[in-house]
């Protein structure tokens, strides 16, 4: 069986993902998209040889459409996912998947009350093979139980519009998803520290900030966001558990040695250390469409990763330690 997919946005990331359907994917294959900007769509369209209809409505009620893709700007996401849920459709939602704990809540509400899981949400790191060999090792008890986590995400730049709330729910949000993912365990309260500020930027930006983040089992993470570290883009993670440590490794390149120094090089983008990563995403949630379960990020994970983000902005701004106000976790979502 062949799953007809239909994506709903087509910039930047929804033409990489329409790229790895047609290319990488197999078993799978786009049948239409959309944008809000129809030239954009037309295009992206003309390269897979497939049609553009007018809106995201016309995609998930298209009689030919299996499974969607939601691409388009974050505040759209919600509306899409919850109409893909009526038209009993499977949905795979970049993040967020929404922008609001209330659209979170009534996207979970639909699902359940629909009866079987139709969401899946992009956190692609839990498909990245150095945190899946790290998860491995925590839950084989190897290390003994872990205590603390140390983690850094470093940009090379990012651009002026980027402002400080962006650390967290940009950026940050890839963390705190992978850590709930790692430790299987949920972060109750989060602080956000404010370092002295690069001058390398601008003046509007809160760069480099700390978050520290603890967990129900008392397990503590701290996060390093530096999104204007001048050298490139460096994802770190290290656990610290009761016998023995586990890190990340670093992307594999040669070590080249000349002029009385060796080295080798840094990544300058997202793009290509997570490239494998998002192929296997889209491997995996194609095989589990056509298994008739998904097994990747849940629409409780991405509700519960929204919340968990707004806290963290709420102690950006005021300094304090903010406690997470997460609903029970519903016995649907193995609560
Ligand atoms: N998992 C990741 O690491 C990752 C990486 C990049 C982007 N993203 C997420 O993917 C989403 C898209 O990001 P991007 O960088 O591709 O943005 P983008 O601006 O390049 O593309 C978004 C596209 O959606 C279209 N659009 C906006 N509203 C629409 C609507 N209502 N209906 C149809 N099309 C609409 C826009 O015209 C644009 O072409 C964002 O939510 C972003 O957070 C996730």
């Amino acid at each position: 069986m062949t799953v007809h997919i239909g994506v709903i946005g087509t910039g930047m990331i929804g033409q990489d993902h329409i790229r790895r359907i047609t290319d990488v994917v197999t078993g799978a294959e786009v049948v239409a998209v959309t944008d809000v900007d129809a030239e954009r769509a037309k295009e992206a369209a003309d390269r897979v040889g497939t049609r553009a209809l007018p809106t995201g409505q016309d995609i998930i009620a298209d009689p030919l459409v299996d499974a969607v893709v939601v691409t388009s700007w974050g505040p759209t996401h919600a509306e899409y996912v919850l109409a893909s849920i009526e038209a009993g459709k499977y949905v795979f939602c970049e993040k967020p998947l929404a922008t609001t704990a209330e659209d979170g809540l009534r996207i979970l509400e639909a699902e359940q009350a629909f009866g079987k899981r139709l969401v899946q949400v992009g956190f692609m790191r839990r498909y990245d093979a150095g945190y899946r060999s790290m998860k491995r090792v925590i839950d084989s008890g190897e290390i003994g139980a872990p205590l603390l986590l140390h983690c850094v995400h470093r940009n090379a730049t990012v651009p002026e519009t980027y402002h400080s709330d962006m650390a967290v729910q940009d950026t940050a949000v890839h963390e705190i998803d992978i850590v709930r993912w790692l430790l299987d365990d949920e972060i109750v309260a989060t602080q956000v520290i404010r370092p002295r500020k690069t001058s390398k930027r601008f003046e509007h930006l809160q760069d480099p900030q700390l978050m520290l983040f603890e967990t129900a089992s008392g397990v503590r993470i701290d996060l390093e966001v530096f999104v204007n570290c001048q050298y490139g883009y460096d994802i770190q993670c290290e656990t610290v558990g009761e016998t023995g440590t586990v890190r990340l490794p670093d992307p594999a390149d040669v070590w080249v040695r000349r002029a009385a120094r060796h080295g080798t090089t840094v990544l300058q983008d997202w793009r290509p250390r997570f490239a494998a990563a998002f192929d296997l995403e889209f491997v995996e949630w194609v095989a589990s469409i056509r298994n008739g379960q998904l097994t990747g990020p849940s629409s409780w994970d991405g509700y519960a990763v929204s919340v968990i983000s707004d806290a963290t902005v709420e102690s950006l701004h005021s300094g304090r330690v903010v406690s997470v106000q997460l609903k029970d976790r519903p016995a649907f979502y193995g609560g």
